[in-house]
């Protein structure tokens, strides 16, 4: 799925070819935060981009001076506040949206929603308008609800196009690939794990029986393991004590898929990542599958494969929770 190859690219940017013409633009939105600054670091090492847009509502001239100190070919220019909002979107081909708040212990990601869905909404506002084609990578929570208001004001703005917008899930995919590494002492860049459905709780379902190279557990270590893959965000957000949720996995986690949008748009062939889009494989109307992403986006949906009877039981358990959460997206875009 995600090559052993991208995965080391994604610091090794002085040692990347640059062969290319590079003229990719990147804007990141809710820069300043505990995401937004490692992951637009990670950005700036990527030699593929030309310009890196950091907007957020405080802080964005220190952190893009700062980062624009960095020996790499990406231009940093910081935008603040909703006046500067648009002008940081002109011209952008991807935009990644960690704008938002992060969860305190004991909350959901649902729990987000008040705050985080007017965000997205203006954000997306501004993104139909100034930059209707470009990627739109949603990282703010709750995902399930964020991609669909997202959606939702683009068809509002008659510019959506589904194989565009989508919610980004890979920090899911990179903690199963890492916990079933360490379970079966593999090395963890040659481990890859599809995690299909959504980005909470039971609505994600790490698909381990396709996991490459493949690996066996017993019912009694799967549970756990699949549980802990779920839960996973819970862990960090209760280590930290209070002081936010996964930012940094997060930030690795972000530049991968982004890095992998960015080489898709430059014509890559077989760039594969899973990520919460429109579809019609399950149910639900948006859904996590494993695509092959192209010049336009979403070039083919690979679905969700054969499941074991253990992954189709979470399927089911998933489809109702995951459907609630889009209606709730929905229905917030629309009131
Ligand atoms: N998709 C995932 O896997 C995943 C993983 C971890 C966290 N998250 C989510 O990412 C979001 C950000 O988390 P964080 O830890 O970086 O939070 P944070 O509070 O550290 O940073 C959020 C940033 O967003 C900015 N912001 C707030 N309102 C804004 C607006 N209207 N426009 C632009 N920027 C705005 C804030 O000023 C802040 O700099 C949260 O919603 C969190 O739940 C998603």
């Amino acid at each position: 799925m995600f090559s052993r190859m991208m995965r080391k690219t994604i610091c090794a940017s002085r040692n990347f070819s640059t062969s290319n013409q590079n003229n990719v633009k990147v804007a990141v939105a809710g820069a300043s935060g505990g995401i937004g600054q490692p992951l637009s670091l990670l950005l700036k090492q990527c030699p593929l981009i030309s310009e890196l847009s950091l907007y957020d509502i405080v802080h964005t001239p220190g952190v893009a001076a700062d980062l624009s100190h960095i020996e790499t070919p990406a231009k940093v220019k910081g935008y603040m506040g909703p006046d500067q909002l648009k002008d940081s979107f002109k011209g952008a081909d991807i935009i990644v949206i960690p704008a938002g708040v992060p969860r305190k212990p004991g909350m959901t990601r649902d729990d987000l929603f008040n705050t985080n869905a007017g965000i997205v909404r203006d954000l997306a506002k501004a993104a139909a308008e100034v930059a209707p084609k470009a990627f739109l990578a949603i990282i703010s929570n709750p995902v399930n609800s964020t991609v669909p208001i997202a959606a939702e004001v683009f068809k509002k703005a008659g510019v959506h196009d589904p194989k565009r917008i989508f919610g980004v899930t890979t920090l899911d995919i990179v903690r199963a690939n890492t916990f079933i590494a360490e379970a079966k002492g593999l090395n963890p860049l040659n481990v890859k794990v599809p995690v299909i459905g959504g980005h909470s709780g039971v609505t994600i379902i790490p698909v381990i029986s396709q996991a490459s190279p493949s690996v066996s557990f017993t019912p009694e270590e799967l549970k756990p393991l699949t549980v802990r893959i779920q839960e996973a965000g819970t862990e960090v957000v209760k280590a930290k004590a209070g002081a936010g949720s996964a930012t940094l996995s997060m930030a690795y986690a972000g530049a991968r898929f982004t890095i992998s949008l960015i080489k898709a748009l430059k014509g890559e062939s077989n760039v594969i990542e899973c990520g919460f889009v429109q579809s019609d494989v399950t149910e639900a109307s948006y859904f996590s599958t494993p695509l092959l992403l192209g010049k336009n986006g979403v070039e083919k949906n690979l679905g969700i494969g054969k499941l074991s009877a253990f992954e189709e039981g979470l399927l089911k358990e998933a489809i109702p929770e995951l459907k609630k959460n889009i209606q709730k997206g929905v229905d917030f875009a629309n009131k």
